[in-house]
């Protein structure tokens, strides 16, 4: 069942979410050359004790995820648990944080470069963010949510990379997630008719090789089967009468 958020119920996930972004935007300057995932997730923790919210991630799944933040490296697309792998010059990371506030989830990702990176790596992340910016410009009432989904998926196989399949976007409410399962590639006029009220996670994930992945020995970091660059850029939004509205802004 997709659940429709009322107007006051979407007024928490708008401090739920702006919690997620002000984090990341931290987060993001604090990925530097030198610094380990793990010292990431610790600042992850602090803020969200000063914020009072509770870590989404933390003991989710099976095994249960072990910490608050997904810190993925290169060719990891996603799920990857902080180490003490050192980030260094030239890395991309792709950084996914999940907030529980006043009971709703907020969640959002982005995939950034350390220092200087290679050109290849830039556009990889510049077409990445553009196709999740083109999910959201399409979504809204009345139209299906495989105009979403097609919107995504044809910009970024228009510029030559590969949309992963395996992993989806999901409506996000009091559980993280919730349903539709909102994929980044097929026809437009397919899936439920978006609402007022509805909340969404897109979440494109892009590679630069082959789409297809793999789940790592600790059970969680998921890669590239080929070891390709890939990136990911998540957004919570909401559907309104009109344009949707973020509500993972910092
Ligand atoms: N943003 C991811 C998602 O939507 C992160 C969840 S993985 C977790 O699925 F296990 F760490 F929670
Ligand atoms: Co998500």
């Amino acid at each position: 069942m997709i659940t429709i958020k009322s107007d006051e119920e979407v007024k928490i996930m708008r401090e739920a979410g702006r919690i997620v972004g002000q984090v990341l935007q931290i987060l993001a300057a604090e990925a530097k050359p030198g610094v380990t995932a793990r010292d990431l997730d610790k600042i992850v923790r602090k803020e969200y004790v000063k914020r009072g919210c509770i870590p989404t991630f933390l003991g989710y799944g099976k095994p249960p995820y072990p910490a608050t933040v997904c810190i993925s490296v290169n060719d990891e697309l996603v799920h990857g648990i902080p180490t003490d792998r050192v980030i260094k010059e030239g890395d991309i990371v792709s950084l996914d944080l999940g907030a529980t506030f006043k009971g709703f989830v907020g969640d959002s990702a982005i995939t950034i470069g350390v220092g200087e990176i290679t050109p290849e790596a830039q556009k990889l992340i510049d077409v990445t963010r553009e196709s999740l910016m083109r999910g959201i410009g399409v979504a809204r009432p009345g139209e299906r949510l495989g105009v979403i989904s097609n919107a995504i998926g044809e910009y970024i196989e228009s510029q030559g990379y590969g949309v992963v399949r395996e992993y989806v976007g999901h409506g996000v409410g009091r559980q993280m997630h919730e349903e539709p399962q909102v994929p980044n590639y097929g026809p437009p006029d397919r899936g439920p008719v978006l609402r007022r009220g509805m909340v969404l996670a897109l979440e494109p994930m892009v590679t630069i090789g082959d789409w297809h992945t793999k789940t790592l020995k600790d059970q969680w970091t998921v890669s590239t089967i080929d070891g390709s660059l890939c990136a990911h850029f998540e957004h919570t939004i909401a559907i309104t009468d009109g344009e949707a509205e973020i509500l993972t802004l910092p």
